[in-house]
This record gives structure tokens, sequence and C-alpha cells, in this order.
């Protein structure tokens, strides 16, 4: 993995150092990357993601896990997944303490608004990454949360010495459910009475992101915010009339050329294809790296990022497809 430091001024993808990797809990370790000449970093904001390239074509998104207010360091935590695509057990296995590794800018999907007078923040597992960093930011800002975050046991916890403070000033509360969700945290009553200016942040893996869906349908419009670190099964937008078609074609507005993308292609790969390349990074509709503007056509949208607003304006290369002959792009 180890490649000779460059500066992390300027350029498009960073080259950080790797300069602690610590065990975490079961399956799960952090990592702290920091610029080599120890500059300050990119700004993040908390629940924000960068990519990691980690060798042989493969990047995967990291969701950043410490305060916005530290200039000098990304540290995310990587649950091995033994039934995953290979990026988190490539990373366990590879990356090793001094090794460089190259990383794109922070990116945020997953933002806190502004204006919330109380937040709820619910972690399922590993999901605990964005919220850990979120929780951060309410503390220094002074608003008012409580962070739930629900695991199996003590033992599968990650950051639970740098947490201890806020459960120790009773913001953070550990719900251990011995792997039975059904004796875990209550999300029904958690949930079942929304107050004014209140919203609730979740993330987690897909069990935990349904109950979390089901506890929160009744919270009023804007006020639920979530973050999938896996695509769902199938994603399907509630306001299609009809179903995608098959085969269609995308217009670059700027040029007028009609390329043609096929069954079972991505946009993304067709305008590959055509030689207009866009960037990509998850493939699954869940980093925002793909996002174009389009001017006109129906879009089957299949992403888990974009919210309506976005919907309206824009699409994800990678996984959007039409409903109709033809999309015009803003390209
Ligand atoms: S590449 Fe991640 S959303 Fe398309």
């Amino acid at each position: 993995m180890a490649s000779e430091p460059t500066s992390t001024s300027g350029e498009r993808t960073l080259q950080l150092l790797v300069r602690q990797i610590r065990f975490e809990g079961k399956g799960i370790n952090s990592y702290e990357l920091v610029d080599p000449q120890g500059d300050e970093l990119p700004v993040f904001t908390a629940g924000a993601h960068i990519d990691i390239h980690i060798g042989d074509g493969m990047v995967r998104q990291y969701s950043i896990s410490n305060s916005p207010a530290e200039r000098k360091r990304y540290v995310i935590a990587v649950l091995r997944d033994e039934s995953g695509r290979g990026g988190s057990k490539t990373l366990h296995e590879r990356v090793r303490v001094q090794d460089i590794v190259r990383v794109s800018r922070p990116r945020n999907n997953f933002h806190l608004v502004d204006d919330a007078k109380k937040v709820v923040l619910i972690a399922g597992g590993i999901g605990v990454t964005p919220l850990k960093s979120m929780a951060h930011r309410l503390e220094d800002a002074g608003i008012d949360y409580e962070m739930h975050y629900c695991a199996k046991d003590a033992g599968c916890t990650a950051f639970s010495a740098e947490l201890e403070p806020m459960r120790a000033n009773g913001r953070v509360h550990f719900h251990f459910d011995g792997g039975d969700p059904k004796a875990g945290l209550d999300l029904r009553r958690l949930l079942s009475e929304p107050s004014q200016g209140q919203h609730v942040y979740y993330c987690g893996p897909g069990g935990f992101m349904s109950a979390c869906a089901e506890a929160t349908a009744h919270w009023p419009a804007g006020t639920v915010h979530l973050e999938h670190f896996k695509a769902p099964e199938r994603i399907v937008s509630e306001s299609a009339a009809n179903e995608p078609v098959d085969t269609f074609s995308v217009k670059i507005a700027s040029t007028g050329q009609m390329i043609e993308v096929a069954k079972d292609q991505s946009i993304a790969e067709a305008l590959d294809n055509a030689g207009v390349t866009i960037e990509t990074s998850c493939h699954a509709g869940l980093c925002g790296t793909c996002k174009v503007r389009y001017l006109s056509g129906e879009v089957e949208h299949n992403d888990c990022i974009l919210d309506d607003g976005e919907k309206a304006e824009y699409l994800t290369a990678c996984v959007s497809r039409a409903r109709g002959k033809v999309l015009v792009l803003d390209l």
C-alpha cells in the first residue's frame, strides 16, 4: 500500500499517512489518517465520509468519526465484514501503520441541520461513526441532544472510552441486546412523540434501518435523517407511476450527443464508454460522487441519498435509470 508522501494541498485526492490503527471492538479497527507533513486537512462537517482507495481498483466509503473541530486528522472505523464485497477485509489485512493511503476529500450527504432545538442520534453497530462526529459537534455547539448506541454487547462497541464522558453526563446511552433486537432499545417508545424542532438521525444495518423507519413514519417531513452504509435490497421511487424502461438514451445538453444506455449498463458506464467520464465511487447510490444535474426526462432514482428536493434536479449516474426514452443531462 505504501507510496511516497505527497502534499495534500490542491490535490483532488489526498495522500494520507496511517498514523494509528486501534482495536475498538470485535472485528472493528479504527484508523487515524493524517497529513504526512503534519499539515491541516481539508475541513469536514459532521456526517461526512471519505473514499479510501484500498488497492486493486477497490474504493470504499467510510464516515469520519472524530470531531470536525479537529483539523489534523480523520478517524474512521471499519467493521470487518466476512460476507461483504471484500473492502473491509482488505483494509484490515493490508493497511498498516505508516502506510500512505489515497483518500478523497470529505463529502457530506448526511448533514446536521442548523436550527434543531433537540437532536436524537441513533446508532446501530458500526453506524455509530457519523453519529459520533455529530455528537462532538452538538456538544461543542451546545445543542441539546441524546445519542443511543445499539450493539450486541459491550465487546462489540467502538469508541467506548471516547464516548464515556458523554455517557457520564447523560447524553450517550448504550443498549445491548445480546443479538436479539427485541431485547434492545424500544425504538417505538423512544420516537413516539416528536417535539417541536426535534430532529432524528440514524445509521446502521438493514434491519435496524427498517425498524427506525417504521418508528419515525409519523414524524414531520424534513425531521428524519438517515444514512445507509449498504444499499437496501431494492429501492424503488414511491412516486413512480411507470416502470423504468430497459433501454434509453441520455443526451449531453452542451453537445447534443445522444448515448444509449443498455439494460445491463449504468448511465455512468454508458457515458464512460462514449468518452464522457464522470467520477464514481460506490457504484451503489450511497456516496453522491456521481451526482449529475438533469434538465428533462423522468428519472427512476434508486439511490439512498438524495432527498425529494434534490431528486427534482439531480440523479446518480451509477444507479438511476429513465422512465421514458430520453434523459437530458446538464453536462
Ligand atoms: S458512485 Fe456513489 S452514488 Fe454513484
